[in-house]
């Protein structure tokens, strides 16, 4: 089958790949990028583990086609910190010990820092509520929640 040359941005940075029509963009940033961060553990939208933002929408990657990142801006947990500084929700995970096998915490990173980008004081059940299509098998949600609600009141304070 013909590949398609496709033209995009990725955290920042002009990218070009080539990807066959049914390719999904999460095969592509994984097989293609090398970028191994955003994971698959469902490959069906169940689970958010492949969760990345398109054009400052979060979708899940295994339900979007590489070919549809034509001229759009991705951002992947890649891109999340800044150099060696991590972003707070990084942190606030790492002390709350709210990750254990950590398939499930890049979607949970990205869903989160997006929740806070638009909603900066969630409460707790809108937290809740905005991380309910990110699976979690082995932390349980409580320490997950906690770091979340924990990063927006320090990132409130500045
Ligand atoms: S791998 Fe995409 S939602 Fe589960
Ligand atoms: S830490 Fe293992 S699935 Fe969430």
């Amino acid at each position: 089958m013909a590949n398609y040359h496709t033209t995009t941005t990725i955290n920042g940075d002009a990218v070009e790949f080539l990807c066959e029509p049914q390719e999904t963009l999460l095969d592509v940033l994984r097989d293609r990028l090398g970028l191994t961060g955003s994971k698959e553990g469902c490959a069906s939208g169940d689970c958010g583990a492949c969760s990345v933002m398109l054009d400052g929408r979060l979708v899940c990657a295994c339900l979007v086609r590489g070919v549809e990142a034509e001229g759009r801006e991705i951002e992947t947990i890649e891109g999340m910190a800044d150099g060696e500084r991590l972003h707070p929700l990084q942190t606030k995970f790492l002390e709350h010990a709210a990750l254990q096998c950590g398939i499930c915490t890049p979607g949970f990173l990205i869903a989160a820092k997006a929740l806070l980008e638009r909603n900066p004081d969630p409460s707790e059940t809108e937290v809740r509520y905005w991380l309910a299509g990110n699976l979690c098998r082995c932390t349980g949600y409580d320490k997950i929640i906690r770091a979340v609600l924990d990063a927006a009141t320090e990132i409130r304070q500045g």
